[in-house]
């Protein structure tokens, strides 16, 4: 049975005045709502007590299971505020199908999908004046991020028999504070994010973790964000961390690294794969050994590089280093035209500007 959702609004909310100054310029990941969403799950009774509750802190038991062996899993989409004012959502179904994934891999409960998407429902309907107005060309949304977690007492090591679902929204701008500028990559060898059998695919916290030093490393040496490398042969490109990479040929073709269990299957990598064939690309997904893009760049052949995901959208890459070098595929006169128009071809459909033709968009 569909979960229902219980309604306690919070009588500490922020006042119109600061919230506009807040939604001018949000940045990433700053600022909250005012509500949440709560659902519990104990393998004696399921899903149960389903509510919407003041935004605020939650009460831990310092034992709780995800504190010491990490079990737990998020996504991350966005409500994007339409010129009619409805609020809408791109591709639910997948988030809340990978968040299904996710939980198997972490041997977590699945949330059906149809609770997944009423409980961004839920946040949005109480929250909606929280959701940007995105002027033309704007990409200011209301990020929303579900998540569950092991919240049982217990130190054994086994899954939790008692776990919790929330969600939580963020005003969200620009992913990246300089906006929608070229980032530099670090070659991350001595640190790998996920390996084989691991929990690379799926959205668990872990992995993030694991992906800090690798960029910790990668800011060490003037780069924004670290490319990271299969981890056993150190030879081909996977992912950011929190982004996945295309690179665009001269030629056409357009290739961002096959899954292979280690990568994040992202929603927005699998929209531009899509997208691709309608702009005249030619969409490849292979394994791409790192050498390639050092010698694509040497070339010339490579025209560009991007990262994407929900939250960084479309991001062009600029130079890669590593430890003894470095290349940019950039000549005189570069301009990142495919990362932008496919950035624009997105942001016009997540946004109403353009027919969905695919129907990716769900109103909330
Ligand atoms: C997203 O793009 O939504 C992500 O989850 C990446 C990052 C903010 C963790």
């Amino acid at each position: 049975m569909a979960l229902q959702f219980t309604v306690s609004e919070s009588t500490g909310r922020v006042g119109d005045a600061e919230r506009a100054k807040i939604l001018a310029n949000p940045g990433f990941g700053n600022y909250f709502t005012d509500h949440m969403v709560t659902a519990t799950w104990s393998d004696a009774d399921g899903w149960h007590d389903a509510a919407v509750t003041p935004y605020g802190p939650i009460a831990l038991d310092p034992a709780a299971a995800v504190l010491h062996y990490a079990q737990e899993i998020f996504e991350g989409m966005k409500a994007y505020r339409h010129a009619d004012g409805t609020v809408w959502t791109f591709r639910p179904e997948a988030n809340a199908a990978r968040f299904a994934r996710s939980a198997h891999r972490l041997a977590l409960p699945v949330l059906p999908e149809d609770d997944f998407v009423q409980s961004l429902r839920e946040i949005v309907a109480i929250d909606k004046a929280w959701v940007p107005e995105a002027a033309d060309g704007a990409e200011t949304s209301l990020y929303l991020r579900p998540f569950m977690f092991a919240s049982e007492a217990f130190l054994g090591v086994r899954p939790a028999k008692k776990v919790t679902y929330c969600v939580i929204a963020s005003p969200a701008g620009a992913y990246f504070s300089g906006g929608v500028k070229p980032v530099s990559l670090w070659i991350s060898t001595d640190f790998a994010r996920a390996g084989e059998g691991g929990t690379g695919a799926a959205k668990c916290g872990g992995n993030y973790a694991s992906s800090l030093a690798g960029q910790l490393e990668g800011i060490d040496h003037d780069c924004d964000q670290a490319v990271f490398l299969d981890s056993s042969t150190h030879t081909y490109i996977e992912e950011l961390g929190g982004m996945n990479l295309f690179i665009v040929y001269r030629d056409g073709r357009i290739v961002t690294p096959e899954l292979t269990g280690s990568i994040l299957e992202g929603v927005t990598r699998s929209s531009i794969l899509e997208l691709a064939k309608e702009l005249g690309l030619s969409p490849e997904e292979r394994r791409i050994p790192i050498q390639e893009w050092k010698d694509g760049a040497e070339s010339g052949e490579i025209a560009e590089v991007f990262a994407c995901g929900t939250a960084a959208v479309v991001t062009p890459v600029g130079e890669l280093r590593w430890d003894g070098g470095s290349c940019d595929h950039r000549r005189d006169g570069h301009t990142d035209e495919i990362a932008l128009k496919i950035r624009s071809t997105l942001l016009d459909i997540q946004y109403g500007r353009a027919e969905d033709a695919r129907g990716w968009m769900t109103q909330l």
